[in-house]
C-alpha cells in the first residue's frame, strides 16, 4: 500500500492583515527584548558586551528575512498558518509566575560557576557525564518538571520570539522529501531531543496524517510534554540519541533542533549515525541548532560569546565542527544548508 505524510501541499492563504500582524508584532517584540538582554547579560558574565550600531542593524534585518520565509513557508504549504500563534501570555504566565525569584537563583549560580548545581534526587550513574550539568545555568538543569516549565518562555525571550520561527526552518526539506506517496503504509517521522515537546505540536499540526515519535533523555522534560501536548499521533518517549529504541530502517524523516551544541564533539557524530540507522533508505535529516563561525560574519562575534555568556560547555567546539562533513562521514548526501538569524537549518539525505 502506498501512502503519505501529506496527500499534497497546503498552500495557505494569508490575508495581508495577517502577514502585517505577524510582522508587527515579531518586529516589536524583538526590538523590544533586545534592551533588558543586553542588561542581563553583563550581570550573567560579568563582562560587558556593548552591540555596535552595525551588529544591531544586521540582526533586524536578519529578522526580517526571518519572518519573510516563515510567511513565504505558509503560503507555499510548507506548514499551516496555525503553528504561526505565538502563545505571549502562557509565556509571560511562565516567566512571572517563577522567573523573578529564579533569575536570582540563576545568577548566584552563574557568578558561583556552580555548573553542577542539579536536584539531589538525580542520579548520577543514570545518565552521561557530559549531561550532569546545568547548561545555561538553568535551575535543576534538565531535571525538573518547574525547569520545563520555564523553558519555553525563556528561550523565547532569548530570541526575541523567534525560537520556534527558527525552528521551522527545519520543515520545508521534510515537506519536499515526503510529500510524494511513498511505498509503503504508515509514515514515521522522530523528534530527536523533543524537550517540552512544544515543537513537536508543530511537526504534528504539519504532518496529520504521519505517526511522531518525539525522544529526549530528560525524563522530566517528557513528562512535562507528555501532560501538556496531549495530541493523538504523538508518542513522547525518554530514550538516549546515542542509543534509539528503534530498529533498523524505521523511519521517513528524523528532526532534530538544537540538540548538536550541547552535545561532545564524539557524542554529536554518535547520534548522527543513530540518526542514519534508524531512516529509511534515502530518508531525510533534518536539522536546525546554533549558527556557526563561518555563517553570517555579521554575528560572528555574538555567536562566539555565547558559550561564555551563558554555560554551554561544548558550544566553542560546535560553532568550529563541520556538520556536512559529519553528514557525509555517517553515510548522508548532504542538501543545502541555510543561516536564518542565529541559526542554521541543514539536511541530508540517507545514501
Ligand atoms: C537546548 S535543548 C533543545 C530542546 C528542543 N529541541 C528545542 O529546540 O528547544 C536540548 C535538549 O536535548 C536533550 N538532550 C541532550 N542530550 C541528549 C541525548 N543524548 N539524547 C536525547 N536528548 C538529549 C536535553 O534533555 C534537552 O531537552
Amino acid at each position: 500500500m502506498s501512502s503519505s505524510a501529506r496527500d499534497s501541499y497546503y498552500p495557505q492563504k494569508m490575508t495581508s492583515l495577517d502577514e502585517v500582524w505577524h510582522r508587527s508584532f515579531h518586529r516589536l517584540f524583538f526590538r523590544g527584548t533586545r534592551l533588558p538582554l543586553r542588561l542581563i547579560l553583563p550581570l550573567l558574565s560579568g563582562k560587558k558586551r556593548p552591540s555596535s550600531h552595525a551588529y544591531i542593524l544586521s540582526i533586524r534585518k536578519d529578522m526580517d528575512n526571518l519572518l519573510e520565509q516563515d510567511i513565504h513557508n505558509v503560503k507555499q504549504g510548507y506548514y499551516p498558518k496555525s503553528i504561526l500563534d505565538f502563545p505571549l501570555l502562557s509565556y509571560l504566565y511562565a516567566l512571572l509566575s517563577s522567573g523573578p525569584l529564579d533569575a536570582l537563583r540563576v545568577l548566584s549560580r552563574a557568578k558561583r560557576k556552580d555548573w553542577h548545581d542539579l536536584p539531589p534526587h538525580v542520579h548520577e550513574g543514570d545518565y552521561p557525564d557530559y549531561y550532569l550539568r546545568n547548561f545555561h545555568w538553568q535551575s535543576d538543569g534538565w531535571f525538573s518538571e518547574a525547569s520545563a516549565k520555564r523553558y519555553d518562555a525563556s528561550v523565547q525571550f532569548l530570541f526575541g520570539g523567534a525560537a520556534d520561527i527558527m525552528r521551522r526552518m527545519s520543515l520545508p526539506a521534510v515537506v519536499h522529501s515526503l510529500v510524494k506517496p511513498l511505498p509503503h503504509g504508515d509514515i514515521k517521522i522522530l523528534e530527536l531531543a523533543c524537550g517540552t515537546g512544544s515543537f513537536s505540536a508543530q511537526i504534528q499540526a504539519t504532518f496529520p496524517q504521519a505517526s511522531l515519535y518525539a525522544i529526549d533523555l530528560s525524563p522530566d522534560y517528557i513528562r512535562y510534554a507528555k501532560k501538556h501536548h496531549k495530541t493523538p499521533g504523538v508518542s513522547f518517549l525518554n530514550a538516549n540519541g546515542e542509543s534509539l529504541p528503534f530498529k533498523d530502517e524505521n523511519f521517513d524523516a528524523v528532526i532534530c533542533n538544537n540538540l548538536f551544541h550541547e552535545l561532545p564533539h564524539k557524542v554529536r557524530r554518535k547520534v548522527f549515525k543513530e540518526a542514519h540507522r534508524v531512516l529509511k533508505h534515502q530518508a531525510i535529516f533534518s536539522i536546525t541548532d546554533s549558527a556557526q563561525l563561518e555563517d553570517n560574519p555579521s554575528i560572528k562575534s555574538s555567536i562566539e560569546n555565547f558559550s561564555k555568556d551563558f554555560y554551554e560547555p561544548y558550544h566553542q567546539d560546535y560553532i568550529q565542527d563541520d556538520l556536512g562533513k559529519i553528514f557525509e562521514q555517517c553515510g548522508f548526501r548532504l542538501g543545502e544548508s541555510q543561516a536564518y538569524l542565529f541559526s542554521k537549518a541543514i539536511y541530508g539525505l540517507k545514501i
